[in-house]
Order: C-alpha cells, then structure tokens, then sequence
C-alpha cells in the first residue's frame, strides 16, 4: 500500500476491518496526514501516540468545543446542543462541569457497583442455553453495560430496552440498520431529554445512591452544586451513549482475541491473577473508540506541520496502541503485557470518566466467563457495525458447553 491508497475515512472500509496496515503507514511515514474526505473539508489524521498525548493535554490550542468531537462539521445552530455534552466542553466550563458529575464516579461508588456487577454477571451467564449457538452480542455484550449503565444512573430494570433501543439510533448513524438519517438521532436525542425528565420528576422524593440523586437531588458537599435538569438530560445521554456502545464491544472484541488466541484463554485459566493485565490487552487490542476529534485554535507549527486555525484533527487510537515503540510486537495479543498504557481511553482533559467502570465490567465478565463455561467457540460469522468512529461487531454467534 501506498500513502496515496490510504483511506481511513471510509465507514465501508472500517466495516470489513480496524484498517490497521493503512494506520501503520501513516504512523512511520506521514504521522500528521492530511486526509480527504467526502463531503466534507478534510483533516490531519494523528497516528503517533507522543503527539496525541500533546494534542489531548492542551485544549487550548486543540479545542474540543468549537467543532465538537466528531468529523463532521455541524451548522452553529446545532453546534449548540452538542456542547452541552462534556466532551465537547473546553476549560474553564469543562473543569467545572467535570467537577460537579465525578461526584458520582467516587471510588465509593465504584466499588458499591462492584457487587452488582458480579451478581449482572451471574444473572446473564446463568441464563445462556449450553450447546445451542446463541448472539453473544446481545445476550451478554450488550445486556451488561446497559444493566450497568441504568443502575448507575437509576433507570428501573423495566426501561433497560428503552435506553438500549436509544443509544443504538444514537450512535449508529453510519449503519442502515440502527437508523436511516441524522434526523433520527435528533428524534432520538429528544427522546432521551424527555425520558430523563420524567425520570427525574418520578425519583424527586426518593433517596437512593444512584445518579439522579446524587446530581439532581442532593449535595454530597455543602456548596457543590446540583445539576440544572438541561445538564442532567446532557449527561444521562452522554453516559447512556458512551458507557454502552463502548463496553458493549470491548467485551466482543476481547472474547474474538481470546477465541483466536486460545492458548491465551489456556493461561488464563492457569493463572487467574492476568486477569487485571488480560483487561488492559483487550482495551489496547479491540480499542473500541477509533477516534476523537479537535479543531485548532490558531495557527500554529506542529512536528513539521502548519495547521491553521479551525483545521481539524484527528486522533487515532489505533495507530497509538500499536506503536510498536510503546508496544514491542504490537500485532500480538498477549494477555501478560505490561506496561500497557494503551489510549483506549483517551488521555488528559478528557480522559474516559467510565474507565474504572468499564474495566471492571470487563474483568468481572471474563473472570466468570471461564470459570462457568469449559468451552466457548464462535457458531459463525460475525457481523460488523458500519462506522468509522466505533469498532463495532453487531452479531458474534457462539455456543458455550459447561
Ligand atoms: C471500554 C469502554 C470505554 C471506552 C473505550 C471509552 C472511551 C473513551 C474515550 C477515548 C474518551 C475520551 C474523549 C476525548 O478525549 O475527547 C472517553 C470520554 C468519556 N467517557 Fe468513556 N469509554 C468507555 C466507557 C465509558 C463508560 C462506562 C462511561 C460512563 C459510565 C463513559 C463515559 C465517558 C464520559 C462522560 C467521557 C467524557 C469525559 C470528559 O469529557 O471529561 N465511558 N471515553
């Protein structure tokens, strides 16, 4: 392949594959690539992992509010509403909004969430028939994060198909499937604000430890703040999107590594205690965010490059997690790496506020996986989601034997 060939734009090409030899390229010869792209005013695609940790630590000259954290460029008017969303929110707003909604990700909680997670976990896998090929995809891989999600948050048990239906129209927009315009996610989006409102107003009396509480109802710190209910609806979408999708496929992935690397499943089971390096292998391999997105704020000289004030740029996480500087023999999947401080979760101002979350759904899943199942093999062909921005499987049959 040559640099003119590349195209990682292309949510068809992303569907057949992460186009990882086409990042590789760009990596060791055009690091800071300029990139086509149809309909659209093209933008520097990153693939080296020391300058997305540059880009990713200064907001102020990479700018995840103005164009938002997506490729596409959006009119002002929708611009707006997008950045009511965190992760399209720059400092000082960010830090603040940032501050207030990690209340409800304290070590506390995590470890409150701890314990349900594993009893999900015994729900789901006692429920799956032995010898009869079923979608992984949805009875497990799915089925966890969005229990998890609607705990968190405090969505009741019979919603749970609500948010999911939702945060499928809302991310799938590359993919006919899920939904056939943007004008669906809008619908959708609006949707979510109502759902949530209602929820809020339900849960008004109600003490509890789950989110609506803890950033609508009540403040954990004398002087902290609560949340306006426009700011609970942004964030309950947000979560509701970026918490499901993403753990919903790091799961996939990790089980189609482990299937194709049996002897990795063997050690596993040999030695229980990879399970905590096992987790961080499969969030550098599978990498289920391809990208996010910054606009640059000046002009300004970088490695070699000018970029002008309001290009784009885009980082790819793939490129950085197979550095083979940072990652020796990178294209090997190997459960005992270490280190391993891959990107999968971004990194600096907007590190992931899930991570420890979805690690955990991650390791309490697999942990379990194997101890139940004596075989786990694929029962045919998987399907892929169409997107360039999430590595995404939709259909993985398999069939578990005890
Ligand atoms: C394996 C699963 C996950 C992956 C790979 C992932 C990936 C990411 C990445 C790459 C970012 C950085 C965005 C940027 O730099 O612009 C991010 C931010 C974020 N993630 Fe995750 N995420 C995962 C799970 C979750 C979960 C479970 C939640 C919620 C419960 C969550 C909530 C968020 C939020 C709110 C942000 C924005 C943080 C901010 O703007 O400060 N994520 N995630």
């Amino acid at each position: 392949m040559e640099l003119h060939e590349v195209d990682v734009h292309s949510p068809d090409i992303w569907e057949q594959g992460v186009p990882h030899e086409a990042l590789a390229l760009l990596r060791k010869e055009s690091p800071i690539h300029w990139h086509e792209e149809p309909g659209g005013r093209g933008y520097w695609v990153v693939t080296h992992y020391d300058h997305i940790v540059e880009i990713s630590t200064n907001p102020k000259d990479f700018s995840s509010a103005r164009g938002g954290s997506n490729i596409e460029d959006y009119e002002e008017e929708d611009l707006e509403p997008i950045r009511m969303l965190m992760v399209n929110m720059d400092p000082p707003q960010h830090w603040k909004f940032r501050k207030l909604v990690s209340r409800g990700f304290t070590p506390r909680m995590v470890r409150l969430m701890e314990q349900r997670i594993s009893r999900d976990v015994d729900e789901i896998l006692q429920r799956l028939p032995v010898g009869e090929p079923i979608d992984f995809v949805r009875e497990v891989a799915a089925d966890l994060p969005l229990r998890v999600i609607c705990r968190l948050i405090g969505v009741p048990d019979e919603d749970l198909q609500i948010v999911f239906d939702y945060s499928n129209r809302l991310i799938g927009f590359d993919d006919p499937e899920f939904q056939t315009s943007v004008e669906d996610a809008r619908i959708a989006a609006m949707e979510v604000f109502a759902y949530g409102n209602e929820l809020v107003e339900a849960k008004a009396d109600e003490i509890s430890e789950d989110l609506i509480y803890h950033l609508c109802h009540s403040e954990v710190e004398e002087g902290a703040g609560l949340l306006t209910r426009a700011e609970f609806n942004a964030f309950f979408l947000l979560i509701s999107v970026a918490g499901n999708e993403t753990t919903r496929n790091a799961i996939t992935g990790g089980l189609l590594a482990l299937l194709e690397n049996p002897e990795q499943i063997q050690l596993l089971r040999e030695e229980p205690s990879l399970i905590d390096s096992a987790t961080e292998e499969i969030l550098r391999w599978v990498t289920p965010v391809n990208y996010f997105r910054r606009t640059v704020t000046r002009d300004l000289h970088f490695h070699g490059v000018d970029l002008k004030e309001n290009d784009k740029v885009v980082m790819h996480y793939h490129a950085a997690n197979r550095d083979p500087k940072l990652f020796p023999d990178p294209m090997t999947f190997d459960i005992r790496r270490r280190p391993n401080n891959h990107l999968a979760f971004g990194v600096g101002e907007h590190f992931c506020l899930g991570a420890s979350l979805a690690r955990m759904e991650i390791k309490v899943l697999f942990r379990e996986l194997f101890k139940r199942f004596s075989s786990i093999e694929t029962a045919g062909p998987q399907r892929r989601l169409r997107s360039n921005f999430i590595n995404g499987v939709k259909e993985l049959p398999v069939r578990f034997t005890r």
